[in-house]
């Protein structure tokens, strides 16, 4: 079984893990930037990448401290190729690489994507199966067949903005802090979902596609009807209303590709995997239609570097052949 390092910089969080084979994560760190870039209300590319290049040797030397390990005992690296901040990988990447060259050891360029995709199945005795995945972070919002290790489909994606960026921009819209998901979540516990009919996109186009940017834009016309700045009593049913809207689709459209694909156990996977209302929500439906559902814990659900390790880790143990030390980084990499 090998010993996997691993290296995620592909946004705002510098993230290094290790894992013994697909069996077991050694050690997980991140070092996030969010107070960074909270002024700004979003991530500053260049203000990440140098931050990165800072935190990066002390974020490696505390996961190497964490795992009891020395740089000589690894058997392999990995870092994050894309999708991403292109100058935010190269940080992940060149160092990936630069340990990988000195020691001597393969290298694998992982693709984030996979690594939310596979995160369900860290610490699953049973190992990878065959699932319906649902990817929906910051950046992505995805509906994935997977049938095996480097074998997806994509199903449907979305065609304007992804679950995360949505719960973000409305949160920035609300004025709460950045990032708006985790403020919406906890706001949303004290509210009504059913005070303002926000539109479920797409929730009958019968494929597996989604939009969100028309639920932003009925968000900004209810403010427009409102005091400015709004009312903080208002705030809780506004949120929980746009967040029923965001997860009712989202349950819908992963359960009905969970039929058309004929597959019983459903994942769930990235940043927004941590609301609270999207796991209540995905588990009564999936309990009631009888499929098996598996949610990334919230660790591996945020940006983190154990998912790209367990993704190199189930790579290697497939006969995957490591990536050529010249294989460049890619914003815009696809599953397929
Ligand atoms: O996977 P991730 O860390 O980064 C990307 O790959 O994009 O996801 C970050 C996203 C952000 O949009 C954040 O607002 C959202 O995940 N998020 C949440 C919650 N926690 C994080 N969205 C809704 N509810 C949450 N509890
Ligand atoms: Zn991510």
């Amino acid at each position: 079984m090998k010993t996997v390092l691993a290296i995620e910089s592909s946004c705002d969080e510098t993230a290094v893990a290790i894992a013994k084979g697909t069996r077991e994560i050694l050690c997980s760190e991140i070092a996030s930037q969010v107070e960074i870039h909270q002024p700004y209300g979003g991530v500053v590319p260049e203000l990440a990448s140098r931050n990165h290049n800072l935190a990066i040797r002390h974020v490696l030397a505390s996961a190497l401290e964490s795992a009891g390990l020395t740089l000589p005992e690894i058997d392999a690296v990995a870092a994050t190729a894309g999708p991403g901040l292109a100058s935010s990988l190269l940080v992940g990447d060149t160092t990936g690489k630069a340990i990988a060259i000195g020691l001597g050891k393969p290298f694998y360029s992982i693709n984030h994507i996979e690594g939310h995709l596979l995160s369900p199945f860290i610490g699953d005795e049973k190992g990878i199966r065959p699932c319906v995945a649902l990817v929906v972070s910051g950046g992505h919002t995805l509906l994935v067949d997977i049938r095996d290790v480097s074998d997806y489909e994509v199903l449907g994606s979305t065609k304007d903005d992804a679950a995360g960026e949505a719960f973000d921009k409305v949160g920035k819209m609300l004025e709460l802090p950045y990032p708006g998901g985790p403020e919406i979540d906890q706001l949303s516990r004290e509210g009504n979902s059913t005070t303002y009919d926000f539109p479920r996109s797409m929730i009958d186009s019968g494929d597996f596609q989604f939009s969100f940017s028309g639920l932003k834009t009925a968000v900004f016309y209810q403010l427009q009807k409102l005091p400015e700045p709004v009312p903080s009593d208002l705030l809780p049913d506004l949120c929980a209303s746009f967040q029923e809207a965001v997860v009712d689709v989202l349950v819908a459209k992963t359960l009905a590709a969970a039929r058309t694909t004929n597959r019983n156990l459903v994942t769930v996977s990235g940043g927004v995997s941590c609301n609270s209302r999207l796991r209540k929500k995905m588990t009564e439906a999936c309990d009631s239609a009888g499929f098996e559902l598996k949610i990334a814990t919230p660790h591996h659900s945020t940006d983190n570097a154990a998912m790209i390790a367990f993704a190199a880790a189930a790579q290697i143990e497939s006969g995957v052949a490591p990536s050529a030390l010249d294989t460049d980084v890619n914003p815009n990499l696809a599953i397929q």
